[in-house]
């Protein structure tokens, strides 16, 4: 087992290791006594799939296990899927000595580490992700959210976890592109912290050597995360890629995932750094070589007009100000704050039409 410590407002740990699964009871007995209740929150083929093993290992910790479950899918990520999730902890009896697991991906963390953050002000939560993107990312950091009509993560909370607990083995059943999802972000650590990860993806697939890289993705995240915990600064940088992929995804409803989307947000940008001696061109080859390993695509067919006004109508945005990442090298990165109406110049020289 490798063990990341995470030093934020809330210290806390990310074990990762395979076979952790069943070890989940025991795992939670070294930070809570027992008994106490624990609402288990997934999405329906993550609980399926995990859910009874979870259950068993935290039944012979001596907690008394109780699961909640919703259709699996960013549709789900609601205020409605929030309120009976509440609901439910209430009508169940939960205080805030009670505990919620969030087993599954990046849709059931985000919700159930909000959920846990709100819930009588705030109880704890862990995070057990069964996606490579949750594994790398969103189990980490404690961003929590869910989206409204309007727009993605809209109403959340900074929250951290009091413990991760990553077990590789449960990425087996993932479909391919659903593992491809989340090597798109991990190409995107290597991209803004170069070696060692760099050659790391090189000498073998991330699926023949899950646990040094995620444990060096969360090592490289966890940097972000203590430096810059709120995110309103260096944090920033781990939207490389992002504001573009947002944009392809909502060009195509959806059809292009976001692994590939933001692949082609990394490309872009790193064609238009380039283009702009920014970065050097061995720079661009290091982003090409790597995602064709990886099997993800640097072009889109999208103008640059459609993906420009796709990325200027996020929500999130404000004023006439955008921030994007710019590489400028192998392992660094920088934040650049354009003019809103100079997106379209640098996405041209990005090769887009
Ligand atoms: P997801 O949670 O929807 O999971 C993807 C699909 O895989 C789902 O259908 C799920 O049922 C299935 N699945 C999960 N684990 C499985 C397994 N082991 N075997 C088989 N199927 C499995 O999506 P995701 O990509 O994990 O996460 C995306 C979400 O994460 C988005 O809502 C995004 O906003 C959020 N996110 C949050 C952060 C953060 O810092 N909080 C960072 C990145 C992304
Ligand atoms: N996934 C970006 C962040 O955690 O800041």
């Amino acid at each position: 087992m490798r063990t990341v410590s995470i030093h934020a407002s809330r210290p806390y740990e990310v074990r990762i290791g395979s076979g952790l699964l069943p070890d989940l009871g025991a795992q939670l007995r070294e930070l809570f006594a027992a008994p106490r209740s624990v609402m288990v929150v997934s999405d329906d083929t993550v609980s399926a799939l995990y859910g009874p093993a979870a259950e068993c290992s935290l039944r012979d910790a001596d907690f008394r296990p109780q699961r909640f479950v919703f259709p699996h899918g960013e549709r789900s990520k609601t205020l409605l899927t929030y309120a009976a999730l509440q609901q439910t902890l209430l009508s169940a009896g939960f205080t805030r000595s009670d505990l919620i697991v969030a087993l599954g991906g990046g849709v059931v963390g985000d919700l159930a580490g909000f959920a846990a953050a709100t819930y009588q002000r705030g109880i704890p939560y862990v995070q057990v992700p069964t996606t490579l993107l949750a594994a790398v990312d969103s189990s980490v950091g404690g961003k929590t959210a869910v989206d409204l009509p309007g727009g993605k993560n809209q109403v959340g909370a900074f929250c951290q976890p009091a413990l991760v607990l990553c077990d590789p083995g449960l990425l087996h059943s993932l479909p391919p592109q659903e593992y491809q999802n989340g090597c798109a972000e991990i190409v995107k650590y290597a991209m803004l912290s170069g070696e060692p990860l760099y050659s790391l993806l090189l000498s073998e697939p991330v699926s023949r050597q899950p646990e040094p890289v995620i444990a060096a993705c969360v090592e490289i995240k966890r940097d972000f995360v203590q430096a810059d915990e709120r995110d309103t600064g260096r944090r920033r940088l781990l939207n490389f890629g992002h504001t573009v992929g947002h944009a392809i995804e909502s060009c195509s409803g959806y059809a292009v995932s976001h692994g590939p989307a933001v692949a082609i947000g990394m490309a872009v940008l790193t064609r238009a750094a380039c283009h702009r001696g920014i970065c050097p061109p061995e720079t661009l080859s290091a982003l090409e070589r790597l995602l064709a390993a990886y099997g993800l695509p640097t072009h889109t067919d999208y103008s640059a007009q459609a993906i420009a006004r796709a990325a200027l109508s996020d929500k999130k945005r404000r004023g006439d100000a955008l921030p994007i990442i710019l590489p400028e090298a192998l392992g660094r990165c920088r934040v650049e704050t354009i003019p809103a109406r100079d997106f379209v110049s640098w996405l041209r020289d990005g090769g887009l039409s």
